[in-house]
């Protein structure tokens, strides 16, 4: 299996790449902010727990995300491979994501991280939110998302750094610009 974890701020394309990649190399995209999302839009259990915390930025407890992620991992086993997007946020996910594809001896082949800086990021997302109406696509949520990202997102990058395993990718330009340096990592992958 190819698995990859595109990283990146709020933002920074992680989602609208995605859907490129997974046309190119026929993956399993899962993306987290889009399961939490529909658990909202659905008003289960989950989705009410989830949508305070959402709404203000935060992260949602590790536990909650890992049992989703396991629940996919399990339903795709054995196929072409995944992209996580929006996962793992913090240590404690990638560590868990490194076990639960461990149980199905496959492991991560590399995290890309998509690079935009701040002011970018904040004048896509309040676009986004006027013309789709996301709920967290609201200057003080933007603000709060980043900085939550700063602070307990970023270490994940060492994490993946540590196995040699960590690629960065300038994300300002055209959506085929950014997808063309995204492939040229994918596909020198040893
Ligand atoms: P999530 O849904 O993952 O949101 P996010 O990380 O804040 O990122 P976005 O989806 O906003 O941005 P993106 O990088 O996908 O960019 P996109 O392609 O959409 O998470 C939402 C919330 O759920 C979190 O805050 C948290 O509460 C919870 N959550 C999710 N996962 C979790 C986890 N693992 N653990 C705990 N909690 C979790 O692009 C953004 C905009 O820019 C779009 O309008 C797009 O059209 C535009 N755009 C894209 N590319 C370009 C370009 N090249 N030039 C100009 N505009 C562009
Ligand atoms: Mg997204």
């Amino acid at each position: 299996m190819l698995n990859i974890v595109l990283f990146g701020p709020p933002g920074s394309g992680k989602g609208t790449q995605s859907e490129k990649i997974i046309r190119k190399y026929n993956l399993v995209h899962i993306s987290t902010g889009d399961l939490l999302r529909e658990e909202v839009k659905n008003q289960t259990e989950l989705g009410n727990k989830a949508k305070e915390i959402m709404d203000r930025g935060e992260l949602v407890p590790d536990d909650i995300v890992i049992g989703m992620i396991r629940k996919k991992l399990v339903e795709h086993a054995g196929g072409p491979g995944f992209i996580f997007d929006g996962f793992p946020r913090t240590v404690e996910q990638a560590r868990e994501l490194r076990k639960a594809l461990t149980d199905l001896d496959e492991r991560v082949a590399v995290m890309i991280s998509l690079e935009v800086p701040r002011e970018e990021l904040v004048k896509r997302l309040l676009k986004r939110g006027v013309e789709t109406g996301r709920s967290d696509d609201n200057l003080q949520t933007i603000n709060n998302r980043i900085d939550v990202y700063n602070r307990q997102t970023l270490p994940v990058t060492r994490y993946y750094g540590k196995m040699r395993k960590h690629r960065t990718v300038d994300g300002i330009g055209t959506v085929d610009r950014i997808f063309d340096r995204i492939v040229a990592v994918i596909d020198n992958l040893n």
